[in-house]
């Protein structure tokens, strides 16, 4: 069986991380037998760079004749005054998820008995840690209608948080899956105090939790949640929110992993998943070898399941970082003292022999 993976690596550390991954799925091709075809496209800043658009239509003809996409990051300085509609992030990021139909972002967040030690977070807070959160992604105030208005002299800009309960019960519906297939504990988290959306969203949950009468549902709002989530981690198991919330919050849990630089992500919904790391292009320790490429190959772990069904290959991938982690390899993100701190390269050298 041969996968075709659209490879776009995309702007900073996204070119250092990406061939990580790829790395990884080779070997795991060759040990496992699978094969992979992988094709490299153009988006972000080097997309505008070379051809003038953030999303060339080629790079999207390449993802819809793909089986997964890897996406690295995208962004940064250079392409940040460009107008909104062409920037990296709103100009090719937020069209390819529309466009695919990519509606459920899927951040699984654990804490590593390897690495209680690295986090900022006290030990005992973070024990037994183990929660996904499941942003809507193509929906809220990142799709609504948006503008500008200058009178006389007086700016106004707006932003819409706009929902249709079709959008809201897809997405709560997969969560309410997820938790089924989990500890079945479903938190949906809002802003139902002061947002219609979130009064909509909220009753939305309510009228389909019958449904699921084995999960216990319950609701936070969005300020209770950011508190909670570093308060008592361990409460939560299935997270599910709209699309801001979750994207603040699920930067926010990565430190119960330790490091942004550990937290992968699902973008799924529509023919063909996206994988890629939750967080961004890094500018500040691009070309330096320094990033983590955990997230990213945790991210091609997620493809080899959700897109794949090869979840013994997924595990098998998670076993492997475990055991690195566990003997002490770190890159500088979630170095501490007495570890061997290592690059980007060389953690995934080591990840690849744990994987022989
Ligand atoms: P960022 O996630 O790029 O970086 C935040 C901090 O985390 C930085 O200090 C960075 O060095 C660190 N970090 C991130 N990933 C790391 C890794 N793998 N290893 C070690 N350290 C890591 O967020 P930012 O600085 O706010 O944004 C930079 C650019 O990335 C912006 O243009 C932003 O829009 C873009 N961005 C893109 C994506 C994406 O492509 N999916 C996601 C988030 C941000
Ligand atoms: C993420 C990123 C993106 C988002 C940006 C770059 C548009 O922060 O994937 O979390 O907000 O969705
Ligand atoms: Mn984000």
């Amino acid at each position: 069986m041969t996968y075709r993976i659209a490879v776009l690596p995309g702007d900073g550390i996204g070119a250092e991380i990406v061939p990580q991954a790829i790395r990884v799925l080779e070997a795991i091709g060759a040990k496992y037998g699978l094969s992979f075809t992988f094709t490299e496209g153009l988006i972000g800043g080097i997309a505008i760079d070379k051809t003038g658009q953030p999303l060339p239509a080629e790079t999207l003809e390449l993802c819809r004749n793909s089986d997964a996409i890897l996406l690295g990051a995208i962004g940064g300085p250079k392409w940040d005054d460009l107008p909104t509609h062409l920037r990296p992030e709103v100009g090719a990021l937020l069209p390819l998820r529309k466009e695919l139909g990519l509606y459920a972002n899927i951040r699984p967040c654990h804490t590593y008995d390897a690495l209680a030690d690295a986090s900022t977070l006290k030990k005992e807070v973070l024990a037994g840690t183990d929660m996904v959160i499941i942003r809507e992604l193509t929906g809220g105030l990142y799709f609504g209608s948006k503008g500008r208005e200058d009178i006389d002299g007086v700016q106004k800009a707006w932003d819409t948080m706009l929902y249709s309960t079709p959008e809201i019960e897809r997405i709560v519906r997969l969560a309410f899956e997820t938790a089924g297939h989990r500890r079945k504990k479903l938190c949906s988290v809002d802003k139902a105090n002061v947002l219609e959306s979130s009064r909509l969203w909220r009753e939305t949950v309510n009228r389909l939790a019958p449904e699921y009468p084995d999960i216990a549902v319950t609701h936070m709002y969005v300020d209770n949640a950011a508190m909670q989530f570093i308060r008592n981690p361990g409460q939560f198991d299935v997270v599910v929110t709209e699309n801001t919330f979750g994207d603040i919050l699920s930067d926010q849990a990565s430190m119960l992993s330790a490091s942004l630089g550990m937290l992968a992500s699902a973008s799924l919904g529509g023919h063909v998943g996206l994988y890629e790391p939750a967080h961004g292009s890094a500018p500040d320790i691009a070309g330096q070898k320094k990033a983590n490429p955990i997230a990213t190959i945790l991210s091609a772990a997620m493809m080899l399941e959700y897109s794949f069904n090869r979840v013994a290959e997924a595990r098998a991938i998670e076993a492997a970082i475990e055991a690195v982690l566990a003997k002490g390899f770190r890159t500088g993100d979630i170095m501490e003292a007495g570890k061997t701190l290592v690059n980007t390269e060389e953690m995934t050298d080591r990840v690849l022999e744990e994987l022989a």
